[in-house]
């Protein structure tokens, strides 16, 4: 199972202060040595992150693949097609979302903007990937359109998990619409599962790469990573919170460990 490390994170915590401390690009590094496989980076149209002065320099230094998820917004995948990433990932965005919510939406006029944008950075030799619900039409969408990857969004199994196995549910970040019997979560646990199954085989059929990724720690991660047409799964916030507590090194080794 290969590892992308989003490090978005560091950048939050940059902007906390609208410093230059913590650098995202002094965890490149750190990353490789710990056995990350890939660099990931979101640059939101609000760059409340991460910006492009990040991903020029990231691009440029990292001697791991860097993959960039965005928006399907004309001037920042235009900024990204020139500086040329491995990978980039489209997303939904909405600007009042806390993190990103939900696969893509493949209806008109969303579907003719995706396939325009697949098409120009594949004309820069850019590798492009979807971030999708697992479901069999974003997947046909995603084989129509003609992107390399999937990545299937593991927010709604994460938070399942979070409410019927955490704390969560005891704080003032409860799920409300999850904050329900144990035992109809965990039907929806094991559904959530099946999901995510279905939808690698669906995509593996197809002949398109699978990628997971969204609320993955250490304590969820292994009914994912034991999918085995999932071949990569992006995880940023839970290694950037151990960070805090154990460094950055050890937290992504720690997550390298657990993919093995
Ligand atoms: N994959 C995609 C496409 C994402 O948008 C994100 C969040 O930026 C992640 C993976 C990582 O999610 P998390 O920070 O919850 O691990």
């Amino acid at each position: 199972m290969l590892l992308g490390v989003n490090i978005d994170h560091i950048a939050v915590l940059r902007e906390a202060r609208k410093i230059n401390d913590p650098d995202p690009l002094d965890a490149i590094g750190l990353a490789i040595r710990a056995g990350a496989d890939q660099i990931t980076i979101h640059l939101r149209e609000d760059r409340r992150h991460i910006n492009e002065y990040d991903v020029e320099r990231i691009i440029k230094h990292s001697t791991i693949p860097v993959n960039v998820e965005c928006a399907v917004d004309p001037d920042i995948i235009e900024i990204i097609g020139d500086l040329k990433p491995h990978r980039v990932t489209f997303v939904p965005e909405k600007r009042e979302e806390v993190t990103t919510e939900g696969g893509l939406n493949f209806d008109e006029p969303n579907f003719a903007n995706l396939d325009k944008s697949v098409h120009y950075l594949k004309a820069r030799e850019i590798e492009t990937s979807f971030f999708i619900d697992p479901t069999k039409e974003a997947i046909r969408a995603s084989k129509t359109i003609g992107v390399k990857w999937v990545e299937l969004h593991t927010g709604s199994y994460a938070n399942i998990f979070a409410m019927l196995y955490g704390n969560l549910r005891h704080t003032p970040h409860a799920i409300k619409e999850l904050d329900i019997e144990r035992s109809k979560l965990q039907k929806m646990l094991v559904k959530s599962v099946q999901d995510l199954q279905d939808a690698a085989e669906e995509a593996d059929d197809y002949g398109l790469q699978v990628a997971a990724g969204h609320g993955l720690n250490y304590i969820n991660v292994d009914a994912v990573s034991n999918i085995e047409l999932i071949k990569e799964l992006n995880i940023g916030q839970s290694i950037i919170a151990r960070s805090v507590f154990t460094g950055f090194e050890n937290a992504v080794k720690e997550m390298v460990t657990l993919l093995k």
